[in-house]
């Protein structure tokens, strides 16, 4: 039978006591994390969300407690009366805060008792990640598990009081709602009053938030669940939370410079560390060509260059055929690449490569006597030198040249870069790499569906300059958006909205989107535009990936309490799960082969 708390009040946290408190008659509480049974003597560990502080069982101090405390099994959950004493000399532990203590006890009272847990809480890290996932509860009492929640929730609170104290507002906004276009696919819920119908959950609040703007209410934000049903990743949920932040009568700068301030605080406050700003701002055109991607990691270098011309010079067959073709050749020079990268390593590099997308990997060793490459024979003297030139190759580097489509070849060299940069430790630890990415295009072109997508979405302004190309040159027109990446990661995206109905319509056209589509999908935002809607642009944080990012975890799912599988399921509660027969009925709904 379990005792009961009454009388007993808790006096301190398991991680708190020190030298400082020597002396003192203290009560505490929580959950046994091991217990050492020395003969006489027994010591248990006792844990809360804190940390963990030691506790003797001296039997010749109290033969009652000790008796009880014989009993005790791990992740039982007890109350402790005892006295804080100095660890004899040499048996301090300086791995743990409260390493110069221990608590002599007086009196033990059994809180709960606990099954055999199926894993130990304090070697979870061994188990496997779905069993971790099914028990997730009993990794969530490890003391470095919950910090980085706490560390979520400062998080978290230093952004309200950054955005509270700039005039923003809290508003929320839908769950059950309509499809908003973010480029996934919709989670559905069926509707049962009103049979046959659906509600989407959002996918952002981008429509909402834009209305609000309309309804006069100047600055938003939430901090808000989004639903996506799309491909898992590391940095991907199907619900996550974003930050998002809407204003009137802006521009850019001022958006960006509420983000600013914001990340600034979050850095400062919660992190103790100070960023410069104004964040540097790259174009999205200048980040494709030197690092391949739309989201550059900035902490180390290795800019690729465009060798199209040299190649093009040799008589390289595999460039000479894509040069021909209108591709493009990339290099990027490794600084001292030459002597890291064995033939094996090329090999494996290689095949890197081909795992992106390529169909192979050129490579040049730059060494004192020149190209040592099978490649050395197809370029002549001054086509090797405007190569070496180009890459900023020198003495003792690796060139590795890729071939291919502009585009493929451009992002085959940007993962391409990551992988080199890892293998010659050329990331930091411990540094923080913002830029703001902006000129996103507006449209890009879709191979598959042969039309035109949104980059953004399709209420992203496009740059007032290049409004004449728009049915002219679509592909070539500027978005107003901008995204903030963080160490080579995405953390928030943004744009100045279309608040013009006539604009919208000619960006849904250029879209594809047919007038009855646009008005069955979005009609009553369209309408709502008629109605006298401010200028207004906005950004969205991807909450998870920031505080993933700031605590050095490498994924999203160790900042999220209760995460989902790559396969999109929770394992502790089985969902999704199957209903019954008359769930279905009651909402119109028959699944398909029954
Ligand atoms: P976007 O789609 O770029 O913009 O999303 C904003 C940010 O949300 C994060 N994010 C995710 N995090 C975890 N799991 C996911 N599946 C996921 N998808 C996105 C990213 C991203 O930068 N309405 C617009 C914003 C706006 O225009 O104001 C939007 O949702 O960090
Ligand atoms: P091959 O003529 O196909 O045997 O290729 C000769 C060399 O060129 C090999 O080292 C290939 O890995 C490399 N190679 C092949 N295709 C490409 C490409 N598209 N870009 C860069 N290198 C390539």
């Amino acid at each position: 039978m379990n005792e009961s708390m009454v009388n007993w009040r808790r006096s301190d946290t398991c991680g708190t006591l020190s030298a400082g408190d020597v002396g003192r008659e203290v009560i505490i509480m929580g959950w046994v994390n091991g217990r050492r049974d020395l003969g006489g003597l027994i010591f248990v560990d006792l844990r809360d969300r804190e940390g963990l502080t030691q506790i003797v069982f001296d039997p010749a101090e109290s033969p009652q407690a000790h008796e009880k405390a014989s009993l005790l099994r791990n992740e039982w959950v007890i109350a402790l009366k005892g006295v804080v004493a100095r660890r004899l000399s040499g048996q301090e532990n300086k791995d743990l805060g409260t390493g110069e203590i221990e608590v002599r006890a007086i009196d033990l009272k059994i809180l709960n008792r606990a099954e055999t847990t199926p894993f130990q809480v304090d070697g979870a890290v061994d188990a496997s990640e779905v069993l971790r996932l099914k028990y997730r509860y009993l990794e969530l009492r490890r003391p470095q598990v919950f910090k980085a929640f706490l560390k979520r929730h400062q998080i978290a609170s230093c952004i309200r009081e950054c955005l509270n104290r700039q005039g923003f507002v809290d508003v929320e906004t839908p769950f059950l709602t309509k499809s908003t276009p973010e480029g996934a696919r919709d989670y559905l819920v069926p509707s049962r009053v009103n049979k046959g119908l659906f509600y989407a959950l959002p996918q952002s609040p981008q429509l909402f938030k834009q209305l609000l703007m309309v309804g006069g209410f100047d600055r938003y934000y939430q901090i808000v669940r989004c639903f996506r049903d799309e491909d898992l990743r590391a940095d991907r949920q199907p619900e996550f939370t974003q930050v998002d932040i809407e204003m009137s009568f802006v521009g850019e700068d001022d958006v960006m410079a509420v983000c600013e301030t914001m990340v600034s605080d979050v850095f400062s406050k919660a992190l103790k560390r100070e960023i410069s700003l104004p964040i540097r701002r790259m174009t999205y055109r200048k980040a494709m060509a030197l690092y391949g991607t739309d989201r550059p990691d900035l902490r180390f270098g290795l800019p690729m260059a465009d060798i199209t011309e040299m190649a093009g010079n040799s008589s390289f067959g595999v460039f000479r055929k894509v040069v021909d073709a209108g591709g493009r050749v990339k290099a990027l020079a490794v600084p001292g690449g030459a002597a890291a990268f064995s033939r094996k390593a090329i090999d494996e590099l290689s095949k890197e490569a081909e795992s992106l997308g390529g169909k192979g990997l050129a490579w040049v060793k730059v060494t004192a006597g020149g190209w040592q490459s099978s490649l050395e024979k197809f370029f002549d003297d001054g086509t090797r030198k405007a190569v070496n030139d180009a890459a900023s190759a020198r003495e003792g580097d690796l060139i590795i040249m890729v071939a291919d489509r502009a585009k493929t070849a451009t992002a085959i060299m940007g993962g391409l870069r990551l992988v080199v940069a890892r293998k010659m430790g050329l990331i930091p630890d411990d540094v923080f790499s913002l830029v703001w990415i902006t000129e996103f295009p507006l449209f890009e072109y879709n191979e598959e569906e042969k039309r035109l997508d949104a980059v953004h979405h399709p209420f992203t302004s496009p740059n007032l300059d290049d409004l004449d190309l728009l049915e002219k040159e679509p592909e070539k027109v500027r978005a107003r958006a901008y995204d903030l990446v963080l160490n080579g990661v995405e953390i928030g995206g943004g744009s100045i909205r279309i608040h013009d109905p006539e604009m919208q319509g000619r960006v849904f056209s250029l879209l594809g989107i047919s007038k009855e589509d646009a008005d069955a999908k979005f009609g009553f935002l369209l309408e709502a535009l008629r109605y006298g809607a401010p200028p207004h642009g906005g950004v969205a944080f991807g909450l998870d990936r920031l505080v993933a990012l700031l605590i050095g975890s490498s994924s999203i799912r160790e900042v999220i309490a209760f995460p989902k599988t790559t396969t999109a399921q929770c394992v502790m509660t089985n969902a999704p799960s199957s209903v019954s027969e008359d769930q279905l009925k009651e909402l119109g709904l028959k699944l398909a082969g029954q």
